[in-house]
């Protein structure tokens, strides 16, 4: 299936997930990302790499950072973008998301950014998308979110370069995570090798499922991290009530001051947002030193115009 996402040449044709993905063709999307990164207040540089180009965001999920960071990054890129308003429409499958793509195609869309809850509609829709088309996966069920991994792994690694020797502790709900697999996938790539996945026990991964050591104990997880990523309790994805009350969560698993201080001194706080302010995270974290919460919503554009870009250079 990954097979779809590359060119007979090799070359990423669409980014459907960073499986299969090998650490040539990741470092150099971190590095065109690096020439797109634009600090609050600048202005971002305008570019026409994608001039003429029509960019499609089909989102069946609700989104605001990822879906805000593909139009700027489509924009600043000099595509046109348009925003399709699915997300209120009741299950539209099958056929009539293939329709969909075959609507939009004849109205020459040329990419297609989709977030979808059933995992397989990106690669669907790349498999029967017209040859010149590519598809860029924006968050797919559980399984996968690709831009959101190399925008965490490309902040990491302006932070903390070598990441071979990196002890990064993610925390949360790791099971229904498609950030945590894609960062996983991401920094495994890249060569970290401590990785540390905890969370209560019916909110964690099975064994084996993704590269790293379980942890119920949030405090463990930490200890001596240099990294702290903190993921949201997903109840949309949950059967039934999986998780203890906020109040007993957060002691348990919440990032404040106190659990912030096992980890490095210089240790970095992440979160991919939407953030539950003393749920996850106590919010003189989410807002303190050592947070790259919001930076990380900075590169995320970066991110994605060098992921754009890659398809037309
Ligand atoms: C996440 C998502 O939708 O996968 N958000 C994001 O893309 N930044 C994580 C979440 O919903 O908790």
């Amino acid at each position: 299936m990954n097979d779809i996402q590359f060119d007979a040449r090799g070359r990423l044709r669409h980014l459907l997930t960073l499986d299969g993905v090998d650490r040539q063709t990741l470092t150099n999307l971190l590095d065109r990302a690096d020439s797109f990164r634009a600090t609050p207040g600048e202005s971002p540089r305008r570019h026409t790499w994608l001039a003429g180009r029509t960019v499609a965001n089909l989102f069946f999920e609700p989104s605001t950072r990822t879906r805000a960071s593909f139009e700027l990054a489509a924009r600043r890129l000099g595509a046109d973008v348009l925003n399709l308003d699915i997300a209120a429409s009741s299950a539209v499958k099958g056929e009539s998301l293939e329709d969909t793509l075959y609507t939009l195609e004849a109205m020459n869309v040329d990419v297609f950014v989709v977030r979808h809850r059933d995992s397989g509609v990106p690669a669907l829709l790349a498999q029967r998308a017209l040859e010149h088309v590519h598809v860029l996966n924006a968050g797919e069920s559980h399984v996968s979110h690709p831009t959101q991994g190399l925008l965490d792994a490309f902040t990491i690694r302006r932070h903390k370069p070598d990441l071979g020797k990196l002890s990064v502790a993610i925390i949360g709900d790791i099971k229904h995570s498609r950030v945590a697999r894609s960062a996983v996938r991401a920094l495994v790539t890249l060569g970290t090798r401590d990785i540390r996945l905890a969370g209560p026990k019916a909110l964690l991964p099975k064994q084996g499922e993704l590269k790293g050591e379980l942890f119920t104990d949030a405090d463990k997880a930490v200890a001596g991290a240099d990294v702290v990523m903190m993921l949201r309790i997903q109840k949309e994805r949950m059967q039934k009530a999986a998780v203890p009350s906020p109040a007993v969560y957060f002691k348990r698993y919440g990032l404040d001051g106190k659990r912030l201080a096992l980890a490095k001194p210089n240790a970095i706080v992440m979160h991919p947002g939407p953030m539950n302010r003393g749920i996850e995270i106590a919010a003189d974290v989410a807002d303190g030193p050592r947070s790259v919460i919001r930076e990380q919503v900075t590169n995320g554009v970066a991110m994605r115009m060098a992921v754009l870009q890659s398809f037309y250079t």
